[in-house]
């Protein structure tokens, strides 16, 4: 396990904190469910140490997110860039009347022609048409196992040797309201044995991992971390683009591995206790229940009055 070997603890959030207290006065109200203050001046601070030029963000909401770490490029210096911002939804998921990204216009129009953004699709659909030369990601979409593991697995052939990739909500599911669930990229970032870093938060949300100098030797790792159960079932149209990119960049024998990987994670999540299916059964039980009764109790009735 190596963790704060490139940076020490609190190093990066110190450089991204004047950042994050100016452009925290401008934020828009609207932009709910994003970032916090210490995630965004650990994130900031990273990205303005490491300048990259090929920038993917997996999940990008109201945008604000974006607008931070636009700043922070643009903060470090950083002009010739290409930022990507990928959500499923074209619409803000917690509000429908604004955009996904739409923040960035908004907040910071004169950064808005470096970014690009692609919505309605996951990033295994998506990865291929991005290429290589990607030097930092930002991994905060679907939070429950194994989305953060999928979404890494889709860039992995794309990402420079080296790159830092950040994740949000490291410890979500360490929330009451959380129910303990949310816990994907929790499993990722604490499996993780190359160089990590996170926020002086504590619990901390914000983190990021390293990739090594070979990317493909992070393959038994991510296999291992996509045995853990699933919170979830995943969708074949997500699986099926993200195991052909695998077979085609690292071969068949890996293809089939995550194949069988994603097979067995369906199945056990399918097969799973859920509170869902423990209450339908037992309003069937106490509807089963109520019925005997009140068969049993006409039944006892009708042989009182006839004698049967
Ligand atoms: C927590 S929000 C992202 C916040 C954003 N990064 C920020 O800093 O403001 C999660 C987003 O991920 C998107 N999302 C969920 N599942 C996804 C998937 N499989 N692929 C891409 N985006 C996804 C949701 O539509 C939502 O907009």
């Amino acid at each position: 396990m190596k963790i704060f070997e490139q940076f020490s603890h609190g190093s990066l959030d110190r450089v991204g904190q004047p950042l994050t207290d100016a452009m925290y006065r401008q934020r828009p109200k609207w932009t709910v469910a994003s970032i916090s203050e210490y995630d965004a001046a650990f994130f900031s601070g990273l990205v303005m140490a490491v300048k990259p030029r090929k920038i993917v963000e997996v999940g990008v909401a109201s945008g604000w997110g974006s607008v931070m770490l636009l700043k922070a490029l643009e903060a470090a210096g950083v002009e010739d860039h290409h930022y990507i911002g990928v959500d499923i939804a074209e619409r803000f998921f917690y509000d429908a009347n604004y955009a996904t990204g739409q923040a960035v216009g908004e907040v910071v129009p004169s950064l808005a022609s470096r970014y690009h953004l692609l919505t309605g699709r996951s990033i295994a659909e998506v990865a291929p048409e991005l290429g290589g030369g990607i030097d930092f990601a930002f991994i905060d979409a679907h939070h429950m196992h194994p989305w953060a593991t999928l979404d890494l697995l889709s860039l992995l052939p794309f990402l420079v040797p080296g790159t830092w990739v950040a994740m949000h909500d490291l410890n979500l599911c360490r929330k009451e309201d959380q129910e303990h669930r949310n816990r994907g990229p929790k499993y990722l970032f604490d499996a993780w044995d190359d160089d990590r870093a996170h926020s002086v938060q504590v619990p901390t949300m914000a983190g990021a991992i390293r990739i090594g100098a070979k990317p493909e030797d992070h393959l038994p790792l991510l296999l291992d971390v996509l045995y853990t159960p699933w919170e979830l079932p995943v969708e074949e149209r997500f699986l099926a683009p993200l195991v052909a990119m695998l077979t085609k960049h690292y071969g068949d024998e890996w293809g089939a591995k995550f194949q069988h990987a994603t097979e067995v994670g369906n199945y056990l999540s399918n097969k799973m206790h859920s509170r869902d299916i423990d209450a339908l059964t037992a309003d069937i039980s106490r509807l089963r229940n109520s019925a005997s009764v009140k068969i049993g109790g006409f039944i006892s009735r009708f042989s009182q009055r006839f004698g049967r």
